[in-house]
């Protein structure tokens, strides 16, 4: 099928690409000239793994351009994928999804259009979306949907073409018989595995190794899904506030939130992942989707207390790591801190919501020097830190003469690196895992004094408590249960 896709970030560049890969013809649109011919050119536009070799392996079946009325000719469906950003209020901004409408009202040809829409909008959108395509242009035959996408940055490829499901909101059958066509041989696998993916994810439904079970298609009405989707979000967000929440606790009273996860997670009611303790969640779509969910429940007359508070919790874990290096340093005016890790979590450049800028500011507020490292998100931060922060070409840089160092993101690099000899270079032992990815006895035979977030005692070098930093409180447990 002749497909366009407009907006070529994450979504757009993973659906069009699994699209293409598995056999349509697909043009993607997108009004940033220097981004489309950098495309055009084979070159991913930004850090992903895999994209540069699925925008090669795609090659054939792809075009980049700026122009509807070509993307458009003889296309037969579109995929809407473009931003929603949050307005100041904390809404989605649907100004880019209007152009996009707009797009495709002046510019289609006649006959019929499917239009999927991928982005993340509130309920009600792709409703007002198809009345708005029918109002402009009633000579065509619209079918619209709404499509939400739950792909993680990092994991675009892997994500688009082994899903976890599809949701396809549409009032009319026949619009979801035609997307679910579309999207036949990613619901049935039906495809050699790219060598740029690792193959099926390990959580899709699988009946068999060699033969995976068709991906599960809800099928429901627009708002449904497009409720769906932020209830995703907002799930995955209450998990890690809860987590959080969690570790806060195990450190006032000696726990570690690490072996608590792993008890709580071995429930299958529970499951194990996203229950990983640490600086909070980031990036462009769980803190927005959040936010967007709780205003769009207060718009229709809902006050949505354990939502604002999965956002409260989140926005406070920074803040709490920072008063923890203050109390292990004994005040941070004039330390100087390495920062290990900038984007908002491994596998990405992306800066956007990155909970490590709260610690970054934070600290040099207090008067610290921040030095930082990042394997790929470095490009580009000179306008984004604040005076006294900089970023460092290498590890061993950060380090030196440091008075502690901060794991914020879990680069599955930093575990290689000679803990030992970065040790040697610091003027002080304290090292803040953010992220509890590091071994605590590793760290501690390399000479640190290892915090993690809700592991309990602080642990000194060869395991004794460290005198000079802050150990766990002696929890004072006996008050309400005298023994
Ligand atoms: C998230 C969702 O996971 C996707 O399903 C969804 O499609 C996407 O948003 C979106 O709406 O477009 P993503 O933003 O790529 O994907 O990031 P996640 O992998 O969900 O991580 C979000 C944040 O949570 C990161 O800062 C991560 O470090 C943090 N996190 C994750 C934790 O703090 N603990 C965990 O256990 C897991």
């Amino acid at each position: 099928m002749k497909v366009v896709v407009i907006g070529c970030g994450y979504v757009g560049l993973g659906t069009g690409l699994a699209l293409a890969l598995t056999g349509h013809e697909v043009a993607f649109v997108d009004l940033d000239e220097a981004r489309v011919s950098r495309l055009a050119r084979g070159r991913a536009p930004f850090y992903e793994p895999g994209l540069a070799e699925a925008l090669h392996a795609a090659r054939n079946r792809t075009r980049f351009t700026t122009d509807y009325r070509q993307a458009l000719d003889r296309a037969e469906a579109s995929f809407i994928a473009v931003g929603t950003p949050p307005t100041p209020e904390g809404a989605a901004d649907l100004s880019f999804l209007r152009k996009a409408a707009d797009g495709l009202a002046e510019n289609a040809a006649g006959g019929g259009l499917l239009v999927a829409v991928k982005s993340t909008v509130p309920p009600g959108t792709t409703r007002a979306l198809a009345g708005r395509l029918e109002r402009r242009r009633p000579d065509v035959a619209w079918q619209v949907a709404a499509n939400p996408e739950f792909l993680r940055q990092g994991h675009v490829l892997e994500d688009s073409l082994y899903p976890f499901r599809f949701v396809v909101g549409a009032d009319r059958a026949e619009t979801a018989d035609r997307l679910e066509r579309l999207y036949g041989k990613l619901i049935h696998g039906d495809f050699p595995t790219p060598t740029f993916v690792a193959g099926p994810n390990p959580s899709q439904p699988q009946d068999s190794p060699t033969l995976p079970r068709a991906v599960p298609v809800f099928r429901t009405s627009p708002e449904t899904a497009e409720l769906a989707k932020y209830a995703a979000n907002a799930f995955l967000a209450a998990r890690i506030s809860l987590i959080n929440e969690i570790a806060n606790i195990c450190d006032l009273v000696g726990a570690d939130v690490v072996e608590v996860a792993g008890v709580v997670g071995s429930d299958p009611r529970v499951g194990p992942r996203f229950l990983g303790a640490g600086l909070g969640y980031g990036g462009s779509c769980l803190p927005k989707d959040v936010l967007a969910l709780c205003r769009l429940a207060e718009k229709v007359g809902y006050a949505p207390r354990l939502l604002r508070a999965v956002h409260r919790v989140n926005a406070d874990q920074p803040g709490r790591i920072i008063a923890r290096l203050d109390r292990l340093l004994d005040g941070l005016g004039g330390t100087r801190v390495a920062l290990l890790g900038l984007s908002f979590k491994a596998g990405t450049a992306d800066l956007r919501g990155a909970p490590s800028l709260g610690l970054v500011s934070g600290l040099v507020a207090r008067g610290a020097e921040v030095r930082i490292h990042d394997p790929v998100a470095l490009d580009g931060v000179r306008g984004i830190l604040p005076a006294g922060a900089s970023g460092c070409a290498s590890v061993g840089r950060a380090f030196t003469e440091a008075d502690a160092a901060i794991l914020a993101t879990e680069w599955p690099e930093y575990q290689d690196l000679d803990w030992p000899g970065l040790r040697r270079r610091m003027c002080r032992p304290v090292l803040m895992d953010c992220r509890n990815a590091l071994d605590p006895v590793r760290m501690t035979e390399a000479g640190f004094v290892y915090v993690g977030v809700g592991r309990g005692d602080t642990v000194g070098p060869r395991g004794r408590p460290a005198a000079t930093v802050e150990t766990a409180r002696e929890p004072n447990l006996l008050d309400d249960h005298t023994l």
